[in-house]
């Protein structure tokens, strides 16, 4: 998840360029880039925020005095780690073409083999670096293209997503835009014209934009713009007025970051799925494991290390490994593993999970386990992180970036990640071919779903403003859903401040039944599974204690309705998918009671994103 922006007019384009790239930095931030056209094209970019590139375009302005066009990027490491040669801008070798990309090329690998039997040289490890290299050398093929056509039939061999932006010196009267996946805004100023990935950099200069759909691609000049598909049919575009404020589109129109994320989830899902579910196949390809995959599959055990929400992760992931590909699977808190002296060697395997990858405790976790010999394994969000470095293989949630203190989206997505693991190591082992098409199938239906359940955002706000006031909360699940009470109850208590307890729902006959009374809300996440009529059970003995029910339950429930307060109905999924989609209403409820208590959500207080001390 890249930040772009593009800049076409009378303007000196640099100081656009910059200030539109800090607009856009939540999107990405590990590296930054601008290429400015005059005449030719200079190009300056390096890792670190946009802050860091200042000083160079101060010097790059010097260069190319009076430059009125260029292009900037904001990066997100998908391919590749942060680094100088990894950022964009992208130039091809004759340095009159450049590039910058939001997306990820999926079948970028076959692209480079083809580009480099060619003869072309690749400088970075980006997918995006094909793209310049394609356009290139189909340009040089056959003369008759130019800038917009090249970009068209190069863009015809790419799969993925992409929301892109392509000057050249050979035309240096444009830039040549193209969406699909990656969204892409084209502001309407007099006389120049601004370009982004979304309209936080556009809208202090304009109000009037023009929206690119997917598989579109533009032409943008100082004199106007002209919009075509990708099969070159002309199109007709609406002139959108932007009605919000700088503050909100920075949170992409959503109150709080957290919000924000929260409704990242269905894409977030598609993102984490992409290329690795092959349905057709019945198999899930996770590259960066795939040399180990074997001897993943003949661990003797799997150890997951983790702090706080990614534990809970890990615990679901145990359930799952378990489940399905019978591997026997201990989730360990990172901070208790690193310091008792563990018990693991080289017939065990080590996952770690985390978002930032730079949780000290669990970093250390790591490495405790590596130098028992372990093979030690990674899921991370943040690309390049210290935890994604040090792990022998891993892979990336590819969630984008995350704001909000609370976590959400990262949790989701690594879930996704040990499902799709769960898949992998089961795989000509311990279930069949059809079971393993089928289970895919249902993480594939699974973004659909996350939706059908943003949708119950009012009613879950009315349940908010009436347990807004309660002094503790208890959250109760079992199986699948017990992980999801945890974090349901971590969710309430870091953003609102109320005491919450996650629970098993048969553990509360053995202590904190004696809490329960007329003040105390109780969840239970009493979906359609295995345990589900043991979790009736346990409602019954709450109600009967006077405590108040508020239940997660599947769709068409009428027993639960019968006996809960008020239910929250998610669609029906088997018991492996469902913490996927019980976890979304609990962080929607934990963010409206919070924000209905004032609290600030997005840096609730003592607590940081990355937590990098023990
Ligand atoms: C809770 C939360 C924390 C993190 C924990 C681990 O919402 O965000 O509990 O999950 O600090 O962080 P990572 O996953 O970055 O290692």
């Amino acid at each position: 998840m890249c930040g772009i922006v593009g800049y076409i007019g009378w303007q000196e384009a640099a100081p656009v360029l910059l200030k539109g790239l800090k607009r856009l930095e939540y999107r990405g931030y590990d590296s930054a880039g601008i290429a400015l056209l005059n005449g030719t094209i200079s190009v300056m970019k390096q890792k670190g925020n946009v802050s860091g590139l200042e000083t160079d375009t101060a010097k790059l302005r010097e260069k190319m005095p009076g430059a009125t066009i260029g292009i900037g990027h904001t990066r997100w490491a998908t391919h590749g780690d942060p680094s100088d040669r990894n950022a964009h801008p992208h130039l091809n070798a004759a340095g009159d073409i450049a590039v910058i990309h939001n997306g990820i090329i999926e079948n970028y690998s076959a692209l480079k083999q083809e580009l480099i039997s060619e003869g072309y040289l690749f400088i970075s490890d980006t997918d995006s670096e094909v793209l310049v290299h394609l356009i290139d050398w189909l340009w040089k093929k056959d003369a008759s293209l130019d800038l917009e056509s090249a970009t068209r039939t190069a863009l015809r061999h790419v799969d993925g997503a992409y929301g892109l932006c392509v000057i050249s010196s050979r035309e240096p009267d444009r830039i040549v835009v193209a969406r699909k996946g990656s969204p892409l805004v084209i502001g309407i100023g007099e006389g120049e014209f601004f370009i982004a990935s979304d309209a936080a950099p556009i809208v202090e200069h304009t109000n009037k934009v023009v929206y690119l759909s997917d598989g579109e691609l533009a032409v943008v000049t100082k004199e106007g713009y002209s919009v075509k598909t990708i099969e070159n049919v002309e199109q007709e575009k609406l002139v959108t007025e932007l009605d919000f404020s700088l503050e909100k589109i920075e949170k992409g129109g959503f109150e709080h970051f957290m919000l924000k994320e929260i409704f990242e989830q269905p894409s977030v899902m598609h993102d984490v799925m992409r290329g690795r579910v092959r349905l057709e196949e019945g198999r899930v390809c996770l590259g960066g494991i795939e040399d180990y995959l074997d001897r993943l599959k003949q661990a003797k055990r799997i150890v997951i290390c983790a702090c706080g929400t990614s534990w809970h992760a890990g615990l679901i992931g145990e359930y799952l490994i378990e489940e399905f590909a019978r591997i026997p699977v201990e989730v360990d808190y990172a901070s208790e593993f690193r310091y008792r002296n563990p018990i693991v060697g080289k017939d065990d395997v080590v996952i770690v999970i985390s978002q930032s990858g730079e949780t000290a405790d669990t970093l250390a976790a790591l490495r405790t386990a590596k130098e028992k010999g372990a093979l030690v394994m990674g899921i991370c969000n943040v690309v390049g992180s210290t935890i994604a470095r040090e792990t022998l293989c891993g892979m990336y949630t590819h969630a984008g970036p995350e704001v909000g203190v609370a976590s959400t989206k990262a949790f989701t997505a690594q879930v996704i990640m040990l499902y799709m693991l769960a898949m992998a190591l089961s795989k000509g082992r311990t279930i069949s071919h059809d079971e393993i098409i089928l289970n895919l199938t249902e993480l594939a239906d699974l973004p659909a779903k996350a939706d059908r359940i943003l949708n119950l955002d009012g009613q879950i706000r009315d349940i908010a403003e009436r347990f807004k006031d309660a002094k503790n909360f208890l959250y109760l699940g079992r199986g699948y859903n017990f992980p999801v009470a945890l974090e349901g109850a971590l969710k309430l208590k870091e953003i609102s401040y109320i005491h919450a307890e996650g629970y098993p729902a048969a553990e509360m006959k053995h202590g904190p039944i004696a809490l329960i009374d007329e003040d105390m809300p109780v969840i239970f996440i009493a979906t359609r599974d295995s345990t589900y009529a043991k979790i009736l059970s346990n409602i019954e003995e709450v109600r009967s204690r006077k405590g108040r029910v508020i239940a997660i339950a599947s769709e068409g429930d009428k027993e639960v309705a019968r006996l809960a307060e008020h239910v929250i109905y998610i669609p029906q999924a088997s018991g492996p998918i469902t913490p996927l989609l019980t976890v979304i209403p609990l962080q929607l409820l934990a963010y409206h009671i919070a924000t209905l208590r004032g609290c600030n959500v997005d840096r609730p207080r003592n607590l940081a994103k990355s937590v990098t001390v023990e």
